[in-house]
């Protein structure tokens, strides 16, 4: 099986990368990155592309099976447009091309929270995107909705690591009805992902976030 894997630079990603390049399972990893990784595998493919500009990389966006952790804050893409450009319109036109190529599997990192109606923009654009990947007929599409990411990232971002200190220090705070919300770490996430390309399904099929923990077992 031949996956594609949008935003294996990141927290997910690379767990996702490593996952993928470990298990005999898949024949050979797209990465498809805006800039090279510094890692070099027999399996691996990296493709090099201006997201911008994604119709010029058509050919090589095709696989059995995408699966997407490409996402940015809005905080770091300096606006509502760029922020909106990265989590919905890259991630939805690498979804139209390989499907027209013959993927039939679509993985999607959301958040817990998705809502195309959310009057929060972050929560918006998820569910705006899962919405739109859902209905392009792919045969499976498997939308993971994680609460607050546990994992080290080389960059600073103050509010992940208050809400990562809350979510480790504070945990008995998320048990009963908080318990939805308990922070997930990022490798048990990665492993959720690999075991629903896997998962012999039909339709769109949401696992929200305790369920994730459940995923990543089988
Ligand atoms: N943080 C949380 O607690 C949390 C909770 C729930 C859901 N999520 C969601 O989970 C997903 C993955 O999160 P993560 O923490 O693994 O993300 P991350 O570490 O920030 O990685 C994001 C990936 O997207 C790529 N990317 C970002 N901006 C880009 C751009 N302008 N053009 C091309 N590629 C770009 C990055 O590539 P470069 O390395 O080239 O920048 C990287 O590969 C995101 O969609 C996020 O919203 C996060």
């Amino acid at each position: 099986m031949t996956v594609l894997l949008l935003g294996a630079s990141g927290l997910i990603g690379s767990h996702c990368l490593s996952l993928l390049l470990s298990d005999d399972r898949f024949d050979k990893v797209i990465a498809v990155v805006r800039r090279p990784l510094n890692i070099s595998h027999p399996k691996l493919v990296q493709t090099i592309v201006d997201f911008d500009k994604l119709d010029n990389y058509a050919a090589e966006i095709k696989a059995d099976a995408v699966l997407s952790t490409l996402g940015t804050t809005i905080r770091k893409a300096g606006s509502s447009v760029n922020f909106t450009k990265v989590d919905y319109e890259y991630q939805l036109k690498v979804a139209e091309i390989a499907k027209r190529n013959g993927a039939k599997t679509f993985i999607l990192l959301s958040s817990a929270g998705a809502n195309k109606r959310s009057m929060m923009l972050y929560t918006k654009v998820k569910g705006e995107v899962e919405d739109a990947i859902s209905k392009l007929g792919y045969e499976k599409v498997i939308i993971l909705r994680p609460s607050i990411l546990i994992g080290e990232r080389a960059e600073s971002r103050p509010g992940e690591a208050v809400g990562q200190w809350v979510a480790k220090q504070m945990s008995f705070i998320f048990s009963g009805p908080l318990s939805k919300y308990k922070g997930i770490p990022a490798d048990t996430v990665a492993s959720a992902m690999i075991n629903a390309v896997q998962k012999p399904y039909k339709g769109v099929d949401i696992v929200e976030n305790l369920d994730i923990f459940e995923w990543a077992k089988n």
